[in-house]
C-alpha cells in the first residue's frame, strides 16, 4: 500500500505545489504516494459557504468554524483507508517539527492535514477531534499550506521506496546517526574553485583519518551555531562515554 496524503485545504491548487517535482514529484507520478485534496469550501455554511467567522469576544481576524472542520475532517476519516490515520494541524502554538516526527510518521499508512488560514480553529473542534497541532518554528505564516508541504516533504523522503539512494539520508544533520550534531562540509570537482583546495583530509583515502575531521567538523558547528543541540549532545556523549 502505498503512502496516502490527505489534505484538507480552502486553496487545493496550490497542492501539489514544489511537491509535485523531483524526488516526490516523480514518486508521485509512480504511485509510490498518493495526493488527495478535500476543499474546506466544500463543507462551508448556506449559500455563501462560509467557513470562517468574527472571534466570539472580539479580536483580530477569522476563525474556522468548528462545525465546518469537523465536517471536511469526519468526510476524510469516514473512508476505511483513512479512519486510522494521524491528523495534523499545522498552527504556529503547536509541538516543533522535528526529524524524529517525520521519521515517526513515515512509518504510518499516510497524514492528514488540515490547513487553516486564519486567526485560528474554534476550539471545541480541537477538543472534539484531537488533531496533533504541529509548529514549524516560531514565526507566523499565512496559511497551513507551506507548513503542510514542508513536513510532508520531510515525511516523504523517509518513506521506504520514496527517497532514491536511502543511506544518503544516514549521515545528515538531526538524524539519529549523527548523534544530532550538525552535518559536516562537503565537497565536489572541480579540485580548486577560485583559488580555494578541497581540504586535503578529504582527498587522502584515509579513512580513519577523515571520519575523525568530519566529526571535529560537525562539532565545532554545532557548538557556534546551535547552543541547544551542542548542549544535548555534551549531555549524551558523557552517558555513552564517547
Ligand atoms: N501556520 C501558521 N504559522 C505556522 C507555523 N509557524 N507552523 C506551522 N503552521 C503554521
Amino acid at each position: 500500500m502505498s503512502f496516502a496524503a490527505h489534505i484538507i485545504t480552502a486553496y487545493p491548487h496550490m497542492f501539489p505545489g514544489p511537491l509535485g517535482e523531483s524526488l516526490s514529484g516523480r514518486a508521485l507520478d509512480d504511485g509510490l504516494w498518493h495526493l488527495t485534496t478535500h476543499d474546506l469550501r466544500q463543507f462551508g455554511d448556506g449559500k455563501h459557504k462560509n467557513i470562517d467567522d468574527t472571534p466570539a469576544g472580539g479580536g483580530p481576524g477569522m476563525v474556522l468554524r468548528a462545525d465546518v472542520a469537523a465536517a471536511a475532517l469526519d468526510s476524510v476519516t469516514a473512508q476505511k483507508t483513512a479512519d486510522k490515520l494521524p491528523v495534523i494541524l499545522p498552527s504556529p502554538r503547536g509541538v516543533p517539527f522535528s526529524q524524529a516526527l517525520a521519521s515517526q510518521w513515515a512509518q504510518q499508512d499516510g497524514l492528514i492535514f488540515l490547513c487553516n488560514r486564519f486567526e485560528g480553529v474554534d476550539e471545541r473542534f480541537i477538543e472534539a477531534r484531537q488533531p496533533l497541532e504541529v509548529s514549524l518554528g516560531d514565526y507566523v505564516l499565512a496559511g497551513g499550506e507551506i507548513a503542510a508541504m514542508v513536513m510532508l516533504e520531510a515525511v516523504l523522503r523517509l518513506v521506504p521506496g520514496i527517497m532514491g539512494k536511502l543511506e544518503s539520508g544516514a549521515d545528515e544533520s538531526f538524524s539519529p546517526q549523527n548523534d544530532g550534531l550538525l552535518e559536516y562540509p562537503h565537497y565536489t570537482r572541480p579540485q580548486e574553485w577560485e583559488g580555494r583546495a578541497i581540504p586535503d583530509v578529504v582527498t587522502s583515502g584515509d579513512h580513519e583519518k577523515l571520519a575523525a575531521w568530519r566529526r571535529a567538523q560537525s562539532q565545532s558547528l554545532t557548538q557556534k551555531r546551535r547552543a541547544d543541540l551542542w548542549a544535548a549532545y555534551q549531555g549524551d556523549t558523557t552517558l555513552r562515554k564517547k
